[in-house]
């Protein structure tokens, strides 16, 4: 197909990420490589996120850019006061599905799969791996179909396994150790334990509508054409190993961030990286990270979703003064449950050593040379972040796949300490000295290595690099 003036029209990718931060910011990502091989893109984003992204971010003028690349805006269904956080995360997923999807399908049919006379019509579907519905629209309407997971391999494979972790009774997990070893999913057998199996297995019954739902989207990956992993073949190569036995066209591209920040250098516009922040930056926090020594700050976040009670925060911050390291905090303005304020004494104890911030400029805080630690939920940006910058982590996971990454990080990677789920203000002041006192050389050494390793998956000669071009090349040949 050729546009008006005579020229092959390059393949249209359709981007539909689950509308949340950690998954927006790889998926943007991945949309702007696209963009650097002169693909068209379709990016479909809520109504709510692009006035986000439109007030706090980078994204409108790094894409402006790019004249193959478009929005497409949808209501995600929900009130704009709606959390968007903590349990009431999973009610997102109901809302697209009831909402946004029809509205979708509308929107493809009366457009023609968005076909114009500068635009093919869409050349692949690329959503995101959690909407369900993707495997038969892209089945009914003959577009090919990747999925994009933008959490662990090892997360996704814990949830595909769920018919031998059945069989095996290790789930439920009533009345079991949470210690018990975990021997039924492949390429993890020795290390995992029942407390860093998927958070979502943590019901008294296997029926339990949320853990049907998060189980039944894993499955429906093996109708699609090809899936996409943010990781890389040294992070977790031998479980994807295990995935492609049954997903055969696997793409592990990541850290994606990394990628994109390495192809954009390499093209001399490092001005085009972006940041995707639903919430303003404070940039504060780095002007005060300025004047502090090298690697002594502890940078502490827990996400765009994590919601932690009044108790857990009053927990961390006893649990930082106690360790006198010094430490620079996200909270986001809604993040901690309750009305009451933090006491005037900690805040006030606090002002020698410790900055507070709602939003911070996360990838810039973790490569600042005073940075030395992060106190992190476990989400896999942030770690995947982390592990980039050559930070070790303590890992307080929340939810979902971060107890998986959590156990990654401290037992198969070893650039970090689990405190697992537990808040209590002595482990949280004693992991904090371990990693930044105690045993730091020995944490940063592996961090180091850890992130060469990944910069240079990401360089030319790379795997993740040469599987990004293997999808590029794949998205081409689907236009043969
Ligand atoms: C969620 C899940 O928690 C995560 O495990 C899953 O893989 C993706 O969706 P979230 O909880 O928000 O995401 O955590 P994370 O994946 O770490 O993503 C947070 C993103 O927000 C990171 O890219 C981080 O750089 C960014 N961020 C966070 C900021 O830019 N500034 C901040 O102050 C805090």
């Amino acid at each position: 197909m050729r546009s008006e003036q005579g020229k092959e029209l390059p393949p249209h990718v359709l981007i539909f990420p689950y509308p949340v931060q950690g998954h927006l910011n790889s998926m943007l990502n991945l949309a702007q490589l696209f963009c650097l091989a002169d693909f068209h893109v379709t990016f479909i984003v809520s109504d709510f996120n692009h006035c986000r992204l439109l007030r706090h971010s980078t994204v409108p003028a790094t894409f402006s850019r790019y004249p193959g690349f478009q929005f497409r805006t949808l209501p995600d269904g929900l009130s704009d006061d709606h959390p968007r956080a903590g349990e009431r995360v999973m009610e997102i997923m109901s809302s697209v599905a009831k909402v946004t999807v029809p509205l979708f399908k509308k929107m493809m049919l009366h457009e023609n799969l968005l076909a114009s006379a500068a635009r093919r019509p869409v050349t692949c579907f690329l959503a995101d791996g959690l909407m369900s519905f993707a495997a038969d629209f892209a089945h009914e309407n003959e577009i090919p179909l990747i999925y994009f997971r933008t959490a662990t391999a090892s997360y996704f494979w814990a949830l595909f396994r769920f018919p031998q972790l059945l069989e095996a009774q290790q789930i439920p997990f009533q009345g079991k150790s949470m210690d018990g070893l975990v021997e039924s999913i492949p390429g993890m057998e020795g290390f995992l334990r029942r407390r860093h199996l998927p958070s979502f297995y943590r019901v008294d019954d296997v029926h339990d509508p949320i853990l049907g739902k998060v189980v039944a989207v894993s499955r429906h990956i093996v109708r699609a054409q090809a899936a996409i992993f943010n990781t890389s073949e040294d992070l977790e190569g031998p479980i994807v190993a295990q995935i492609q036995k049954h997903v055969p066209r696997i793409f592990s591209i990541g850290p994606i961030h990394e990628q994109m920040k390495t192809r954009l250098i390499e093209k001399e516009e490092e001005a085009s990286i972006s940041t995707a922040s639903l919430w303003a930056e404070d940039r504060s926090c780095i002007h005060w990270l300025d004047g502090q020594p090298s690697k002594s700050v502890i940078y502490v976040s827990f996400g765009s979703i994590t919601l932690v009670t009044r108790e857990q925060v009053l927990e961390f911050w006893h649990g930082l003064l106690n360790s006198s390291q010094r430490f620079l905090w996200v909270m986001r303005p809604d993040s901690v449950a309750g009305k009451d304020g933090i006491p005037a004494d900690l805040i006030e104890r606090s002002k020698e050593k410790g900055l507070v911030v709602e939003w911070a400029p996360q990838e810039e805080v973790l490569n600042h040379p005073a940075v030395g630690g992060f106190l992190t939920h476990s989400g896999w940006n942030s770690t995947l972040e982390s592990i980039a910058a050559g930070v070790p982590m303590v890992c307080w996971p929340y939810f979902a796949d971060q107890m998986i990454n959590s156990r990654f990080v401290s037992e198969v990677w070893k650039i970090g300490l689990d405190i697992k789920d537990t808040c209590d203000r002595s482990i949280i002041e004693k992991a904090i000295r371990d990693l930044m006192e105690v045993r730091k050389e020995e944490f940063l050494e592996r961090a180091d290595n850890m992130a060469k390793l990944v910069k240079k998956t990401v360089s030319e000669e790379g795997s993740s690099s040469k599987n990004l071009d293997r999808l590029i090349q794949y998205i081409k040949s689907l236009l043969l």
